[in-house]
């Protein structure tokens, strides 16, 4: 019988692609070449899978031009890259990478939290220049962690890790805004409250976003959000480029308006504002906060597990689509 075909767009862990070899033909990027469109187009013909991570728009055109695609696994938890819609009228099975990335993610948030808090990258930036000549009282101060108020928009599993660690971790308190209410027991557990997106902004020492992107959520934060701010508030978004209007949050750090802000995630990356370059009041990561061998292998296996289960007749094991069978 004719193994099922798969593509892997990306590089990827070489365990990873021998274990896809157990079942599939599998079609690798090595030296992960960037495919265009009309190229990622050309390898998937005859595929029934293709293994994403994020950085492949999978839409209309796409699955129109691969008639034998079946399901596309995302090693990554958001799927933005996913039109789902596109993927349910053309009866394709998208699947995400949950839950095995939410605590590594979680401790990421706080690392750039604590990072832009405390200035870190900017004073390492200054030693390293030979600016560093004697020591000053007010040399690089920054705001308190610990007893201060965490603001969390998005209060899905990564934002329910970051509330634990401020809470239990720093004596923070903890404010929440989400879609919906969280249940009195995970509030509990997470010692957060609940309050609007206007009052969290005016209320919030550190803002962290960790919403889902969607046209909804598009420029959650932009100019007249930043403005409820306090002016020595910081804002951290590890959630998705394009949750902060980039080019409103670089004005807003030029002029102070807000002390500082993190940022792992960029509107059009892997390009990144040249306004945000110029600002030094910005710690900037490229959208590392699930990288740690342990959580990328978790990633990776979850993808191809999702691959394996559905194109063996066994059903995704983390779709993000209705569940059709291969
Ligand atoms: C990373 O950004 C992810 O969505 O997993």
């Amino acid at each position: 019988m004719n193994r099922p075909k798969v593509l892997v767009a990306r590089a990827i862990f070489p365990e990873t692609i021998a274990r896809l070899e157990e079942h599939f033909e599998v079609e690798s990027n090595p030296n992960d070449e960037s495919w265009s469109k009309a190229e990622l187009i050309a390898r998937l013909q005859g595929k029934q899978g293709v293994f994403t991570t994020g950085s492949e728009r999978i839409d209309a055109e796409l699955l129109d031009a691969c008639p034998l695609l079946k399901i596309c696994a995302n090693m990554a938890v958001g799927y933005n890259n996913f039109d789902v819609d596109a993927m349910v009228a053309h009866g394709v099975v998208g699947t995400n990478a949950p839950d095995v990335l939410t605590e590594t993610t979680a401790d990421f948030g706080f690392a750039l939290l604590m990072a832009t808090a405390r200035r870190v990258t900017e004073s390492e930036h200054f030693l390293r220049a030979g600016q560093w000549t004697k020591w000053s009282y007010d040399m690089f101060s920054g705001s308190d962690i610990h007893g201060s108020t965490l603001g969390i928009i998005g209060m899905g599993r990564i934002g329910q890790g970051i509330a634990k660690r401020g809470a239990h971790g720093f004596g923070m308190k903890v404010i929440y805004h989400n879609r919906s209410r969280l249940d009195a027991a995970l509030e509990a557990d997470c010692k957060a409250s609940y309050v609007s997106k206007e009052a969290l902004l005016q209320t919030a020492d550190h803002v962290v976003l960790v919403v889902p992107y969607s046209a909804a959520s598009h420029h959650t934060i932009g100019a007249a959000e930043i403005a409820l701010m306090k002016p020595t508030a910081t804002l951290i978004n590890i959630a998705r480029g394009g949750i902060v209007d980039d080019a409103a949050l670089a004005v807003a750090l030029k002029e102070k308006r807000i002390a500082a802000a993190g940022l792992d995630v960029f509107e059009g990356e892997p390009k990144v504002h040249p306004d945000l370059l110029a600002v030094p009041n910005v710690v900037l990561t490229p959208h590392i906060a699930s990288a740690t061998v342990p959580t990328r292998r978790a990633m990776a296996d979850l993808a191809a597990d999702n691959l394996i289960s559905f194109l063996t007749g066994k059903g995704p094991k983390t779709p993000v689509t209705p569940v059709l069978t291969a």
